[in-house]
């Protein structure tokens, strides 16, 4: 019983250890991606052929369009693997949409939508001059970094 006492005495400083080691290694990451200059890209015929950065990972991607601190894609549209997210309807549901359009398409529209339809309600998450729809902190500052959109891009252009 002592025992089991100073065990669990041990136990929470450890914790929280690792969760502090968690959190700084979040903040760096966060940090890194900030300070990335944004790439420039080209826009030919309504796409983005050029790739803004490495091959693009599906699973990463997919982690992106479902995450509330990045993507957050979900609000919007409807995703046919979204794990239980409620499916957003503001915009059209994304089955299909690596069917429906390219890569360079998926590119263009994720990273300046108003390029593709000057009225969209949809975020820019690459854009970096302009923005007027995001929290000052943000200002001037990718929503993604240049690999999150290859990762979006990636899983997108597998959901056919
Ligand atoms: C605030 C709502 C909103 C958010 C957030 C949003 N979208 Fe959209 N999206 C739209 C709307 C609305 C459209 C329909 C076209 C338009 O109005 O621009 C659209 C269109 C699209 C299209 C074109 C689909 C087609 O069939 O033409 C793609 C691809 C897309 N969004 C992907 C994404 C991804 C990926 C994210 C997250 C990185 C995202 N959207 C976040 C609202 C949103």
């Amino acid at each position: 019983m002592i025992q089991k006492q100073s065990q669990r005495r041990g136990s929470f400083p450890q914790r929280a250890a690792i969760t502090a080691a968690a959190w700084g290694i979040g903040l760096m990451a966060g940090a890194g991606v900030l300070a990335q200059t944004p790439q420039a890209y080209q826009v030919e015929q309504g796409e983005i052929r050029a790739a803004l950065a490495d091959a693009g990972d599906p699973v990463r991607g997919r982690a992106v369009v479902l995450s509330r601190e990045s993507g957050n894609c979900f609000l919007c549209h409807a995703f046919p693997d979204a794990d239980g997210a409620p499916p957003g309807n503001l915009g059209p549901e994304m089955s299909g949409v690596g069917a429906r359009m390219n890569a360079g398409q998926l590119r263009l529209r994720v990273v300046d939508s108003a390029r593709v339809n000057a009225q969209s309600i949809m975020p820019a998450y690459y854009r970096i001059e302009g923005l007027n729809r995001v929290a000052a902190a943000y200002r001037g500052k990718p929503l993604l970094s240049a690999q999150q959109v290859e990762d979006v891009v990636a899983y997108l252009a597998q959901l056919k």
